[in-house]
């Protein structure tokens, strides 16, 4: 266990609540206001976002969330902003426990869009990849089975806390549960660690994107990921376009792959 683990174990989870929002309040708070302060495309009042931002910050509270406000504030601002003349569904790759699960479904209703959810519910598959440090140098690794969450308990965490009405649940690998997928996409949020389940996800989602549309990865900050978005051989032979133009790939976790 890793020292970083042991003292989240110790330490009162409000105190550790409390330690990361300071942490990341240089980036949450303008990310905040500008969520807060701007319009968007679809038609969203000053009270809403307030109210999206408050709902942010209770479910990272009551569920456990690897990501930061910031990311999942920069992503719902550009759902938002997706035009009318951009159609299709809301797509999440990797739930874990379902606190962004439960963060996009609000954002969906917002957008008046419907929301599908892709995850295994049994943690990550078999795979002979070795993992190391990310770009802010923790150590990562992801044997089979880690980060197992039942869908019971995703699904229960998205009926307390977001739409789960909205929400359509897809078990099993995405090897599996994607290719048999046929709607429109305007977003597609993968958070799902592994080289070889990104590759499943864009394989399967970037032909499904309508023009305008966007794939989020929140893994940017993996080396391994980097080195795969980077691959100009991956862009061309398996998805069948030009690497698209990544902005921050290599300095952020979240990099944003637009559909041309
Ligand atoms: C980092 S967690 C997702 C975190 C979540 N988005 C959040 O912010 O709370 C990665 C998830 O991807 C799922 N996953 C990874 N590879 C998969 C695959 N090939 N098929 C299905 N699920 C997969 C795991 O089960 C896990 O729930």
């Amino acid at each position: 266990m890793t020292i970083r683990s042991r003292i989240k174990r110790i330490t009162p989870w409000p105190l550790h609540y409390l330690y990361r929002k300071i942490y990341y309040l240089p980036q949450d708070v303008p990310a905040a206001l500008g969520f807060l302060f701007h319009k968007t495309k679809s038609s969203t009042t000053f009270g809403e976002r307030l109210s999206l931002i408050k709902n942010f910050y209770a479910i990272s509270y009551y569920v456990d969330c690897p990501h930061t406000e910031n990311e999942m504030l920069a992503i719902a601002r550009s759902i938002l902003n997706l035009g009318a003349d951009v159609p299709g569904a809301i797509v999440e790759a990797g739930a874990f426990h379902g606190g962004s699960t439960a963060k996009f479904s609000l954002v969906a209703r917002l957008a008046n869009r419907p929301f599908h959810v892709f995850d295994s519910f049994e943690g990550m598959p078999e795979n002979t990849e070795t993992h190391g440090k990310s770009i802010y140098g923790r150590e990562h690794h992801f044997p089979k089975g880690s980060h197992a969450v039942g869908l019971e308990e995703v699904r229960g965490n998205v009926r307390k806390f977001g739409d789960v009405s909205r929400t359509e649940f897809h078990k099993g690998f995405f090897s599996d549960t994607m290719p048999g997928f046929r709607d429109e996409v305007a977003a597609a949020c993968v958070n799902v660690d592994l080289v070889q389940s990104t590759e499943d996800c864009l394989r399967a989602l970037y032909p499904l994107t309508s023009s305008g549309g966007v794939i989020f990865s929140q893994d940017a900050h993996f080396p391994w990921i980097i080195e795969l978005l980077n691959d100009d051989a991956f862009w061309e032979k398996e998805i069948g376009i030009k690497k698209p133009a990544l902005e921050g790939l290599g300095s952020s976790k979240f990099v944003a792959i637009p559909h041309p």
